[in-house]
């Protein structure tokens, strides 16, 4: 049993494989959070409870004593107007004004499966592994009912969470903030870990302590953006990769969202996390339901690389539904870099045929090959073949890429629309966009209001249009700028408020008709790069662009950030030139390869001007890739050396098979320095007492483990080393 109810205690408790969450409800019926941390069977913690005095804070009027003040007390889902005073998961305005919400225990129910949610996406269970907690809290003065879903992952030691609300009373209320979890830690020291960036840097490791200002960030960028990711960490202060405790959450979102964490006045810790809530607001009628995104956390008592598993596998097993989750993914050979708009149907033919020569198995025909789409200040939303430019139908284009042994793909931006594009003189109105004013421009494009039915069906539309007339096994879904403009002609003045979450609603509305219809078509998400790299994303696309920066070295910190919580299997990644596009530095082939393989493999230059020996490497580089690729997609990766950590001259990664038989170590040095020692490297994760392999000499588990492995002494710009170790 994963879920314990105490019906008597009114003790609720779900048990994962190695972690206890508790709850109990208190003596004026509020849900009272108790504990969540290492295993522990049979115990009612509710010893652990603050029941001492409340000095000048409020408490409940019936707690004649003073004792029971909720802002000392471990909520579960706190709310305004209870004398909660911290950051609240709960913010609403009755119909009469009041800003209150006092939610109390009304009833528990277990249920086997996962619960999902009506429009939203969440993870799945296969065949039993996850039972449901719902709990149901309710207001009886207003009637406003919450329901607290629990999905618990027995195996992997995750447990998801969202809440839904319903208004049962006679007069609708406005919706303020609804977080989708909040957590009381009732004492302990911790330091948060969050990934913050920009364009062509996302996802950076920061590690703060936690105080007692409330730490508050998210995004207001309509899309979660490379401002901050929506995952996070609290770590104890001594943890790192091996060892210590740690807690992460992240949210099945893709639009603007709030985290907060803080101290309380007793040195208790509470995070929060949900929907973004700085221009939010939900008008709830009588008898509607409102339901948050869904939460996903985890607890690992042994270190961050074991808490990134449990994401990892979870992420691979029960988030995305498309085949290509389990399925090998292609290497790919992307036009983007090599032509940008400036390519004929010729070109095209040229760079798949230099892709299938170096063992590729899929060409993408990026940005440029619709309506008057010559550069990016037009065109944007017509999306219609331009078969002048492309010299023939894309139909006949694809069936030549199709002979040649090659797939094909092709990228859209949907959601986008240039004020320069047919779209646009037919549908100005369909652009996001405040009345009387202009509207906010970047990369000279507006974004589409897909709040509104007949613009989603638009682009359904043409996406099918155009997928129908060729064999087309591939999108990349890309979307360019922040979202500003927040104004609907479709809402009232009083809903406005809403519209930033109608637009997240009608993508996923969009995305969930356009993967139902094209199972076969594997979808990879952009957002200027990887501004969207989130779980909403990954439940139907299992693949996203990390960065539009390729350069190795810079990549290096991009993809050690984001596989805090990401597969590798979520992360494209490619070789490109060097000098590098984006910040010009000059790397060697083997490097970026390497860095490369850390992904979803593929090429991102023009491979028609490979030298004869850069054609040779990038055989060679895809064959490796194709052998280590199961292990890299689907095993166990381990961060070894931190490019944050500005003492390391190196950085260091290592993927190891589920089985332990085999293992891809890559080392890059970053800093090469004279008259250096041999470089050294403990490996993980291997079986102690079994014999590998290592460049033709057989060491054991535990002296690759704890002995470690010694590597040569690096010479040049940026060299790097991949390992192949092999169980015998
Ligand atoms: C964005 C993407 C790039 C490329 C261009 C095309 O910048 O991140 O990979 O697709 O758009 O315009």
């Amino acid at each position: 049993m994963t879920i314990l109810v105490d019906k008597k205690k009114k003790l609720f408790t779900l048990q994962t494989k190695n972690t206890t969450y508790q709850m109990k409800v208190g003596k004026f019926d509020h849900l009272y959070h108790i504990y969540y941390g290492k295993r522990i069977d049979h115990q009612d913690l509710s010893y652990l409870m603050y029941n001492g005095p409340s000095h000048y804070v409020p408490y409940p009027h019936e707690a004649k004593n003073r004792v029971g003040s909720l802002t000392l007390l471990s909520q579960e889902y706190p709310t305004v107007g209870t004398g909660d005073l911290g950051s609240v998961a709960l913010d609403l305005e009755n119909y009469d004004g009041t800003r209150v919400v006092d939610l109390k225990y009304k009833n528990i129910e277990v249920i086997n499966g996962k619960y999902s949610l009506e429009k939203l996406p969440t993870f799945y269970a296969n065949n039993g592994e996850a039972q449901t907690l719902k709990i149901t809290l309710v207001d009886d003065l207003t009637g406003i009912e919450v329901e607290l879903f629990y999905g618990v992952f027995g195996n992997n030691d995750v447990i998801t969470r969202a809440a839904r609300m319903s208004n049962l009373g006679k007069k609708p209320i406005k919706i303020h903030k609804m977080q989708s979890m909040s957590l009381d830690l009732i004492f302990g020291q911790y330091d948060l870990v969050h990934f913050h960036g920009r364009w062509g840097a996302e996802r950076n490791y920061e590690r703060l302590p936690l105080s007692h200002n409330v730490t508050s960030f998210g995004s207001n960028y309509g899309v979660s953006s490379s401002k901050e990711n929506p995952g996070f960490l609290l770590v104890g202060k001594n943890t790192n990769e091996t060892d210590g405790y740690c807690y992460g959450f992240n949210l099945v979102y893709s639009g603007n969202f709030r985290a907060t964490a803080e101290q309380g006045a007793l040195g208790q810790s509470r995070v929060t996390l949900g929907l973004g809530d700085d221009q939010f607001s939900w008008k709830l009628e009588p008898g509607e339901l409102f339901e948050s995104p869904e939460a996903v956390m985890s607890f690992s008592g042994y270190g961050m690389t074991n808490l990134s598993h449990n994401f990892h596998d979870v992420i691979r097993n029960n988030l995305c539904r498309s085949k290509y989750e389990k399925a090998r993914r292609p290497v790919l050979v992307n036009n983007w870099e090599a032509t940008e708009f400036d390519f004929t149907g010729k070109k095209l033919l040229q760079i798949a045929k230099a892709a299938k020569g170096i063992g590729a198995d899929l060409f993408v025909m990026d940005d440029g090959w619709f309506g008057n789409r010559y550069d990016d200040n037009r065109a944007l939303g017509d999306w219609f073949v331009n078969e002048k430019k492309l010299g023939c139908s894309l139909n006949e284009l694809v069936k030549k890429i199709n002979a040649m042994g090659l797939d094909f793909g092709m990228w859209f931006e949907p959601e986008m629309i240039s004020e320069d594009s047919e779209l646009y003189r037919h549908h100005p109105d369909w652009a996001l966009n405040f009345p009387q004013r202009k509207a906010l421009l970047d990369r000279n494009q507006l974004v589409l209001d897909l709040s509104r039915e007949e613009v989603r069906d638009y682009l359904f539309e043409r996406i099918s249009a155009v997928l129908d007339s060729a064999n087309v096994s591939y999108i990349k879904w890309d979307m360019n700028r922040p979202i500003t403009d927040w104004y609907s002609k479709n809402l009232t003045k009083g809903r406005q408020g809403e519209l930033q979450h109608r637009y997240i609603l009608g993508l996923y509305e969009l995305f969930g008709r356009v993967t139902r219809k094209y199972p076969d078509v594997l979808i990879e998400g952009c957002s200027a790069g990887g501004a969207r790299f989130d779980l909403g994303m990954l439940s139907y696309e299992p693949q996203i662009w990390t960065s539009d920066n390729t350069d190795p070295i810079n990549r290096l910190g991009i993809q050690y950030g984001t596989s805090f919580f990401y597969p590798v299997s979520a992360m494209g990644s490619h070789i490109s030139d060097s000098p590098n596009q984006q910040n010009g530095r000059v790397t060697p082939f083997s490097t970026r390869a390497a860095v490369a393989m850390c992904g979803t493999f593929g090429y991102e230059l023009d491979i028609t001007k490979f030298s004869d020996e850069q054609k040779e490497q990038a055989k060679k580089y895809t064959k490796l890739y194709k052998k280590v690729q199961d292990m890299t997609c689907n095993g166990d990766y381990y961060r070894l050396a931190s490019p944050f950590d500005r003492s390391n001259d190196l950085v260091a990664w290592q993927v190891v098979s589920k089985d332990k038989s085999e293992s891809f170590l890559t080392v890059v040095v970053t800093n090469v320095v004279a008259n250096a020692s041999f470089v050294y490297v403990q490996l993980r994760g291997l079986e102690a007492s079994d014999n590998y392999e290592v460049n033709g000499e057989i060491y054991s588990g535990a002296a690759l483990m704890n002995a470690g492995l010694k590597l040569g002494r690096f010479k040049g710009d940026y060299p790097s080393q991949q390992i192949y170790i092999k169980e015998v």
